[in-house]
């Protein structure tokens, strides 16, 4: 008998935002809000590059974790602009988002190039949280389920099953980013439920790996909103954006994210 348990994981995407003082100041605020504190989820900020150092830095002595919001796939060379896995590494960051919509929608990100993302990823040891989800006009046109299952079919392509477990998945309709339209409770469990449903592919062997991995609600999720959203057995945390920015604001979605069991990955 194995007991089925995953981690809750509360992760602030502060976007193009903060400059370093500013950065420093919110992830000191979040440092002390969340210090000597048990149970708390796994706790992420994920800056952007340039307060990259001074995050890590700040929250050295925590339980907090650094990630970033993209990384290139080629370890090293000449690719002008962009940034490695092991520069990411060399910076002290554990995670990266990979595939988040407006990289879709604005740099050309796609379900060619999210996949050598990934593996890049994990073949430094940082851990892939991996972005999918729907546009307004997908939804409206019933596309949500297979554009949905396209996404995370192409993002873990060629993957081992060990891989997959290490990976971090993001429901995150894109008709609900930024905008304060959040998604039904249900409906993001129900979706959430879908994407766990299609990580069966992926396991010949252990059929409890589809279980295991991490999947995270994110768009318009705030202090209002998460008790519900993270209330739903399915939904394992939040990939927030806007609410993130503010210290309190996310220290309350973290305490929402508290009272729900604590959660390890392990298997009994
Ligand atoms: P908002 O929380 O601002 O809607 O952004 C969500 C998001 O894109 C997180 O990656």
């Amino acid at each position: 008998m194995s007991e089925k348990v995953r981690k809750t994981i509360i992760a602030g995407n502060w976007k193009m935002n903060k400059l370093r003082n500013e950065a420093q100041e919110l992830a000191t605020a979040i440092v002390a809000g969340t210090k000597g504190r048990d149970n708390l989820p796994d706790i992420l900020l994920c800056p952007p590059f340039t307060s990259l150092d001074i995050v890590v830095q700040t929250a050295k002595d925590s339980a907090i974790q650094v990630g970033a919001q993209n990384v290139e796939y080629h370890d090293a060379g000449a690719f002008t602009g962009e940034v490695s896995p092991p520069m990411l590494i060399d910076a002290g960051v554990t995670h990266v988002i990979i595939g988040h919509s407006e990289r879709r929608q604005f740099f050309g990100e796609t379900n060619q190039t999210v996949p050598l993302k990934v593996k890049a990823a994990l073949a430094h040891k940082l851990t892939p949280i991996v972005c999918v989800g729907e546009l307004l006009d997908e939804r409206e046109n019933d596309l949500t389920d297979p554009v949905v299952k396209r996404q995370v079919g192409a993002a873990l392509n060629g993957l081992t099953e060990d891989e997959v477990k290490s990976v971090i998945l993001a429901y995150e309709p894109v008709w609900a980013i930024g905008t304060g339209q959040v998604c039904e409770s249900k409906e993001a469990a129900r979706v959430v439920g879908l994407i766990r449903k299609t990580l069966t592919q992926f396991f010949q062997q252990d059929k409890d790996g589809p279980d295991m991995v991490p999947i995270l609600y994110g768009g318009s999720m705030n202090a209002k909103n998460a008790e519900e959203l993270l209330a739903q057995d399915e939904i394992d945390g939040g990939l927030i954006g806007g609410a993130s920015l503010k210290a309190d604001e996310f220290l309350e979605i973290v305490n929402h994210a508290c009272k729900r069991p604590r959660l390890s990955a392990a298997k009994a």
